[in-house]
C-alpha cells in the first residue's frame, strides 16, 4: 500500500470501541461506512494498563476486510512482536517511543519486513524524542489521551504538538495521525493544526448509523471538502 498525502483527511475507526463479539460484522459497517483504514489497538497489560488483540485477531481481520490494518502496538519490547504482526497481515505498524531503547533498529526493521513503519509519542513525551527518526518513518501518531481505554477526553495540549510537528515535518512524507478522544467536535482543529489521519473509537462505533459517524467526522474535518466516497481515496 502507498502512504502518500492525500487532499482529504483519512477517518480510522478504532475496533477498540467495537463489539468483539461481532467483530466481523462491526468491521464491515464502517468498511462500507467509506472508512479509509483499521486501526487496531494491541495493549499488553504492562505498557498500558489493559490487555487488548494479539496477531491472532489480526489474522482473522486481514480475512475479512480489504481496509489497510493500522496496528497500533502499545506494548513493552515491541521488538517482541514486529514480526508476528507484520505476519498476519498488519499494513501499518506503529511503535512507541517510550517503549523501546532502540527506535531506530525497530521501525528499520518494521520496512525492511515491506510495512509502513509508524511511531507514536505519549502526551507527556515530547517532540525530540522522536526527532532523529523522522526521516526513517512513515507515520507519526499523537497520542491525544494517556493510551489504555477508548472514551477517554482530548488533552487540549495535543492542538500544538500537532502543530509544531507540521512545522517540523517540512517537505518529509510522513504522516501524521492523531489519537484519542476524537470527534465531530474537535476535528476542525485537529485537522487545522496539520493531522492527516483522524482515529475514532467511540465516535464511530459508540454511534448507530457508522457511515453518518464517519461522514460526520469527515465534514467536521473538513467543513469545505464533501465528503467523498471512501473508495476513490483508499490507499
Ligand atoms: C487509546 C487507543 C485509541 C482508542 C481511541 O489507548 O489508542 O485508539 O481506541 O478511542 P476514542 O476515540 O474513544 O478516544
Ligand atoms: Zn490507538
Amino acid at each position: 500500500m502507498s502512504l502518500k498525502k492525500a487532499p482529504s483527511v483519512r477517518i480510522a475507526p478504532s475496533i477498540l470501541s467495537s463489539d468483539f463479539a461481532r467483530l466481523a460484522e462491526e468491521v464491515r459497517t464502517v468498511e462500507r461506512g467509506g472508512a479509509d483504514w483499521l486501526h487496531v489497538d494491541v495493549m499488553d497489560g504492562h505498557f498500558v494498563p489493559n490487555l487488548t488483540i494479539g496477531p491472532i485477531v489480526v489474522e482473522a481481520l486481514r480475512r475479512v476486510t480489504r481496509l489497510p490494518l493500522d496496528c497500533h502496538l502499545m506494548v513493552k519490547r515491541p521488538e517482541d512482536w514486529i514480526p508476528a504482526f507484520a505476519e498476519a497481515g498488519a499494513d501499518i505498524i506503529t511503535i512507541h517511543a517510550e517503549a523501546s531503547a532502540h527506535l531506530h533498529r525497530q521501525l528499520a526493521w518494521i520496512r525492511k519486513l515491506g510495512k509502513k513503519a509508524g511511531v507514536s509519542i505519549n502526551p507527556s513525551t515530547p517532540l525530540t524524542v522522536i526527532e532523529e527518526v523522522l526521516d526513517d518513518v512513515d507515520l507519526v501518531l499523537i497520542m491525544s489521551v494517556n493510551p489504555g481505554f477508548g472514551g477517554q477526553s482530548f488533552i487540549e495540549s495535543t492542538l500544538d504538538k500537532i502543530r509544531r510537528l507540521a512545522e517540523v515535518r517540512g517537505d518529509r512524507a510522513f504522516l501524521i495521525e492523531v489519537d484519542g478522544g476524537v470527534g465531530p467536535q474537535n476535528a476542525a482543529a485537529i485537522r487545522a493544526a496539520g493531522a492527516d489521519i483522524l482515529v475514532a473509537g467511540s465516535a464511530v462505533f459508540g454511534q448507530k448509523n457508522r457511515k453518518k459517524a464517519i461522514e460526520d467526522l469527515r465534514r467536521a474535518a473538513e467543513p469545505k471538502t464533501k465528503a467523498r466516497s471512501a473508495r476513490k481515496r483508499r490507499s
